[in-house]
Formats: C-alpha cells, sequence, structure tokens
C-alpha cells in the first residue's frame, strides 16, 4: 500500500478580506460570500516569496509529520500552474531547497486537479516498488498574476496563494490509497485559462495583443460554464472510486472537495447525501489555492481530528483543462 505518512502546509501571513477588495473594485462582501462563501485570501504582499519556497515550507512540515528527513525522500512531484520560471520547473527548485540533491524532480501542471494527478503518479511509483518515499507538493501564488480592477473581479476575488504538500510512503499495513481515478476534457481548454505569455503568443505578438484588446495577461474564466461542469465531474468521480471499491456515499467518513466554491462542495454533499460532518470546507478562509487546496484542507481536517484509523477519506477535484479527478483513502 502507499500510505500518506505525513502532511504540511504554508500560507502567507498577509490576510486580504473581502472588504479589502471593495476599495480596488466594484465588488461586494456580499456578493463574494453569497456567491462563493469566500471571507478572506491570504495574497503574498513581498518579493522573496515564491511559488517553490512556500511549496518548501509546506514540504518541511509534511516530512517533519512523517518523522523523517529531507534524505528520506526519494522522488519529488510539484503540482502548480503557477511556477516561479517558465522552465525550468519549481520541483527542482524545491530539490534544492530541501537539499536533496539528484533525487527525480517531475512537475505536473493540471491545475485543481494537479494535487490528485501527483498523488495517483505518486501512488503508481510506490506500488511498483521503484521508489518508498515520494514528496507530493502543491503550490500556488495566484496574486501576482491576476487582475485586480474590476475587469478581473469575476476571476481575481476567487483565488488565493498557499501550499500544501504530503509525504506517500510504502506500507505493509491495510491504510493507504484504494485508488485514483483522472479524467480530461482539453476541447475546454479555453473555458478557465492563462493563455498569453505562452508560445502561442510570442512577445511581439503579446504587445500588440496587449494595447489592441486590452485582455493583459491574467487568468479568464467562463464561471457559469465551468460551474456546471464542476457539479456533474465531482459527482461522477467520487462515484466512481466509490464504485471502484463497492462502497456507497454513506461509507465516506470524511469527503475533501478541491475548494473552488463552497455551492460547489455544499451542491455535491447534498447530492451525494452526505452530512456536514462527513465534508470539509475551508474555502471560507484561503479561497482557491488550486493544487494547494486539497493538502491544506487535509492538514486542517486532521488538526482538527475529523479522521481516524480505518476512516474512508475522499478527495476529488475539478479544473481548469478541464481535468477532474478523485482518490479514496482507508486512513
Ligand atoms: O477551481 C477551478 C474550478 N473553478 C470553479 O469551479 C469556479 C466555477 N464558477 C464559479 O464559482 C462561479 O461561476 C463564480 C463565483 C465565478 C461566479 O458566480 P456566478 O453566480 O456564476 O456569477 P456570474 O458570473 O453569473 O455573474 C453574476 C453577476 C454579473 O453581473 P450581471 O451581468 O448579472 O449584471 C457579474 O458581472 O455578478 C457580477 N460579478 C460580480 N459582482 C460583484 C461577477 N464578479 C463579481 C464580483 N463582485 N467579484
Amino acid at each position: 500500500m502507499s500510505k500518506i505518512t505525513g502532511v504540511g502546509y504554508y500560507v502567507p501571513e498577509n490576510i486580504v478580506k473581502n472588504k479589502d477588495l471593495e476599495e480596488i473594485m466594484e465588488t461586494s462582501d456580499e456578493w463574494i460570500q453569497e456567491r462563493t462563501g469566500i471571507k478572506e485570501r491570504r495574497w503574498v504582499n513581498d518579493s522573496k516569496t515564491s511559488t517553490s519556497l512556500m511549496g518548501t515550507y509546506a514540504a518541511e512540515n509534511a516530512i517533519k509529520d512523517a518523522g523523517l528527513k529531507n534524505a528520506d525522500i526519494d522522488f519529488i512531484i510539484f503540482s502548480t500552474l503557477s511556477p516561479d520560471y517558465y522552465f525550468p520547473g519549481s520541483g527542482v527548485l524545491l530539490q534544492r531547497n530541501l537539499g536533496i540533491n539528484e533525487v527525480g524532480a517531475l512537475d505536473v501542471r493540471n491545475q485543481c486537479s494537479g494535487f490528485l494527478y501527483s498523488l495517483s503518479i505518486a501512488d503508481q511509483y510506490i506500488k511498483s516498488g521503484m521508489y518508498r518515499n515520494i514528496l507530493v507538493v502543491g503550490s500556488e501564488i495566484h496574486s501576482g498574476g491576476l487582475d485586480k480592477t474590476s475587469r478581473g473581479r469575476a476571476v481575481s476575488v476567487i483565488f488565493g496563494d498557499g501550499a500544501g504538500a504530503v509525504v506517500l510512503s510504502s506500507s505493509k499495513s491495510s491504510s493507504g490509497i484504494l485508488s485514483t481515478h483522472l479524467h480530461s476534457e482539453g476541447k475546454y481548454a479555453e473555458e478557465l485559462a492563462l493563455i498569453k505569455p505562452a508560445t502561442t503568443f510570442w512577445i511581439d505578438k503579446i504587445i500588440k495583443d496587449k494595447t489592441e484588446d486590452g485582455t493583459g495577461y491574467s487568468p479568464k474564466m467562463n464561471g457559469n460554464f465551468v460551474f456546471k461542469n464542476a457539479v456533474l465531474r465531482f459527482e461522477e468521480v467520487i462515484n466512481e472510486a466509490l464504485n471502484y471499491s463497492n462502497l456507497s456515499s454513506k461509507d465516506i467518513s470524511l469527503l475533501i472537495p478541491h475548494q473552488a466554491n463552497l455551492r460547489i462542495s455544499q451542491y455535491i454533499q447534498s447530492r451525494l447525501g452526505l452530512s456536514n460532518s462527513q465534508v470539509f470546507n475551508n474555502i471560507m478562509k484561503y479561497g482557491n489555492t488550486t493544487a494547494a487546496s486539497i493538502p491544506i484542507a487535509l492538514k486542517e481536517a486532521l488538526d482538527e481530528k475529523r479522521l481516524k484509523k480505518g476512516d474512508i477519506l475522499c478527495l476529488a477535484a475539478f479544473g481548469s483543462g478541464f481535468t477532474w479527478a478523485s482518490a479514496l483513502i482507508r486512513w
């Protein structure tokens, strides 16, 4: 079995409340809370903090939690849509920060589903016997790339910065990952995307575009369309995981959905007939931290003693790509 043996997270200290956003764009605390559940988020406010550095802090906490040393890690998987550099990936920067030279470091680019894609990859490596302790990290700095004017309000109020990490280890116990399920639907790639700058838009083209249509370099989202697809796919992929293990939603001790929108989580909860104690949400405090949201929520759920040995934990995510995924874990 591959088992989560350590969990850690890190969020920047700077808290941005909905009221703070009212001062820089046409929005309201009421609109944000009613449509998303978010009360506040963390936004990095210094130039030293990077995606890989936040990932490093989260990773150090996870390694400590697992009772391991940095040198015990034999592979790194780093998931982010907001890497430090266009290339190289943030995985090698994290490796450098942790001082664990020459172990493999892989970057995963699957946005909100990135953590679950990474967990799935790690699971396969451990089950094959190739590695024993894999560090799986999700880290995002959204704040630097958001359009914080009224034009970008439908996206910028939602996203927050943060990092989470787990150590996945080979284990002889009956606790561990039961299954993972991954999907994508590239035909909707542009419905939630940041397409510039990239190879399709080389720098000379970008400068021209920016002056002509003013779209800038911030993420764009067809919110309603994404919402409708999210609720459908969340439910589907959770049921896929349950069916695979011949379980039903009654067997879920705790569901941690990727924190995209409180309304999405509540809708899934009602569709699956789950009680409040069976679902964990913390979007109110952090907004949507994309690849980091699940490990951050997992650590907070553990701190609140929401999981005990033998419990069935379900993780699920949906996001840009579109991609979606789930994991079922016996804790
Ligand atoms: O994590 C990856 C996956 N992401 C998601 O799953 C997100 C999915 N989508 C959503 O969560 C929701 O669609 C949003 C929260 C993004 C938007 O909520 P909505 O209920 O779909 O609102 P809407 O886009 O239909 O906009 C309703 C109104 C519009 O005004 P009009 O046209 O009705 O006059 C918007 O211009 O709300 C307006 N609006 C805002 N008003 C105040 C949009 N953003 C804001 C804002 N503050 N920040």
